[in-house]
């Protein structure tokens, strides 16, 4: 996390810390609820948009675009040439194509679950550059073990979703999908 990350964290804390509350407090009732109404229990939009698939999907899973805000993404998109450590430049036509997409299908704009969730407890002016650093992705997580994750040499990161989720690429988290190498199945 970067400095300035770690300020506009440390003044949004209350925020947060009632933002993370609720989403402990809410995890099944709220959940369910919602899953029965949209239908969309554990999902979030899939990345079917075939350009999108193809010049994102080369160095790491295509992520589903429902799991950052449209602010987000735009960020993400204007700064390729300096692509967390790599350069992912693309020309303006596939960039813009890419971005419209990206938006179109964002977390704001997407009444599944997890991009509800995930919005709900981001505070409004934080334009995370990765899900792995969002209030909600991180608390889903926050009980895993270090040697589940960055040690364990067939995860290494958690931005590697599909290591153990394995229907993330179609948008799904279900807990029943969830199979940590090395570990197993997840019977929390
Ligand atoms: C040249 C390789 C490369 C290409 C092409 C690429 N990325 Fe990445 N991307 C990376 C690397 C490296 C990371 C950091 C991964 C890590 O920390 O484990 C990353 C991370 C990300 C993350 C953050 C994941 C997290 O931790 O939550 C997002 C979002 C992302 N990329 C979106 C995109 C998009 C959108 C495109 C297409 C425009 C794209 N990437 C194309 C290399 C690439
Ligand atoms: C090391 C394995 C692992 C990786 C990598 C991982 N997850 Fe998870 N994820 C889990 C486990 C285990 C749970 C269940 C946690 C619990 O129930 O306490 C979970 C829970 C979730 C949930 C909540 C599911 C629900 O129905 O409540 C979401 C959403 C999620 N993960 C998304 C992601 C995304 C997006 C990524 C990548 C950016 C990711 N995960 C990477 C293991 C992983």
């Amino acid at each position: 996390m970067g400095r300035v990350t770690r300020v506009i964290t440390g003044l949004a804390a209350a925020g947060l810390f009632l933002a993370g509350w609720q989403v402990s407090r809410g995890d099944d009732d709220w959940g369910n609820e919602l899953a029965d109404r949209w239908g969309s229990a554990s999902r979030v939009a899939t990345a079917d948009n075939p350009v999108y698939r193809e010049e994102c999907g080369s160095c790491h899973m295509v992520y589903p675009p429902g799991l950052l805000p449209a602010r987000s993404w735009d960020r993400i998109m204007d700064s390729l040439n300096d692509h967390f450590g790599d350069n992912a430049e693309l020309d303006a036509a596939t960039k813009a194509e890419i971005t419209r997409y990206l938006s179109a299908n964002s977390a704001d704009r997407s009444e599944y679950r997890h991009s509800r969730r995930l919005l709900r407890t981001l505070a409004p002016d934080s334009i995370p550059l990765r899900i792995t650093e969002t209030p909600y992705i991180r608390h889903e997580h926050n009980e895993l073990p270090a040697q589940a994750v960055a040690g364990n040499p067939d995860v290494r990161s958690l931005s590697n979703c599909n290591a153990c989720h394995t229907q993330a690429e179609q948008g799904s988290f279900s807990e029943s999908e969830i199979r940590i190498p090395g570990f197993g199945s997840w019977d929390d």
